[in-house]
């Protein structure tokens, strides 16, 4: 479209998915493709801005025209948002964070001989990165969440979302529905955004790339 609302912003956008080790070779993920984070990535640089991309785990290539700092853990994303979003104008947060990290890291695979028939594994909470990102704020800045929810009704739906943003404090809330089949790696995506105040701001259809535009239709 050749529009450059964004000239001059600079724009940091996490994207995929975090992976918690258990030991040298597995780990506990999610499905998060890096899709829509990409896409948002992908819009932000072709309507000017400066673009940052925070990438864990991606499942699709990283566009050209823009910055990649490549993340495997929670606390790893946790420190390149911290770092990289100071002095940004805009953080948007679309990766899939995993809520839970081993307590403790095996040193060396763990063995089904040694621990038998079933396994406990003893998980400890990881840092809410968005919250940290919406609490310290920089003037002027714009932080934007994601909230990939299981809730197939819309006004249920809109109630975790309207009390998602306000619990983190974040400007922006984009709410999809994921399941079995939505959302995760589809080209897809059905959003409605949320704001602080709890409006319905923007309600988008269509591909990862037309949901992304819409999306940066609020920062612009
Ligand atoms: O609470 P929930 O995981 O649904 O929140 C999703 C939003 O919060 C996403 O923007 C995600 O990137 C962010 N998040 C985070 N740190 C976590 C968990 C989620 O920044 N530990």
């Amino acid at each position: 479209s050749g529009v450059r609302d964004l000239a001059g912003k600079r724009i940091v956008i996490s994207a995929g998915g975090t992976r918690e080790p258990l030991d040298p070779v597995r780990f506990l993920g999610n499905r998060s493709s890096g899709k829509q984070g990409v896409a948002l990535a992908r819009a932000a640089a072709a309507r000017g801005a400066e673009v940052l991309l925070v990438a864990a785990h991606l499942e699709v290539p990283v566009p050209p025209g823009m910055q990649v700092r490549e993340v495997g853990t929670a606390l790893e994303l946790a420190d390149a948002m911290r770092e990289e979003s100071a002095g940004s104008d805009a953080v948007i947060m679309a990766a899939a964070v995993a809520d839970y990290r081993p307590a403790a890291v095996a040193e060396r695979k763990i063995k089904k001989d040694v621990t038998g028939d079933t396994l406990t594994l003893e998980l400890v909470r990881n840092p809410d990165i968005l919250t940290g990102l919406a609490a310290g704020r920089e003037p002027g800045q714009v932080v934007v969440g994601f909230a990939a929810e299981t809730e197939p009704d819309r006004d249920r739906l809109l109630q975790l979302g309207r009390e998602k943003v306000a619990r983190k404090g974040a400007d922006y809330l984009v709410l999809n529905t994921v399941g079995w089949t939505d959302g995760f790696a589809q080209d897809r995506n059905t959003v409605i955004v949320v704001s602080r105040a709890g409006d319905i701001v923007s309600e988008a259809a269509g591909s990862k790339d037309q949901v992304a535009h819409r999306i940066l239709d609020l920062l612009s």
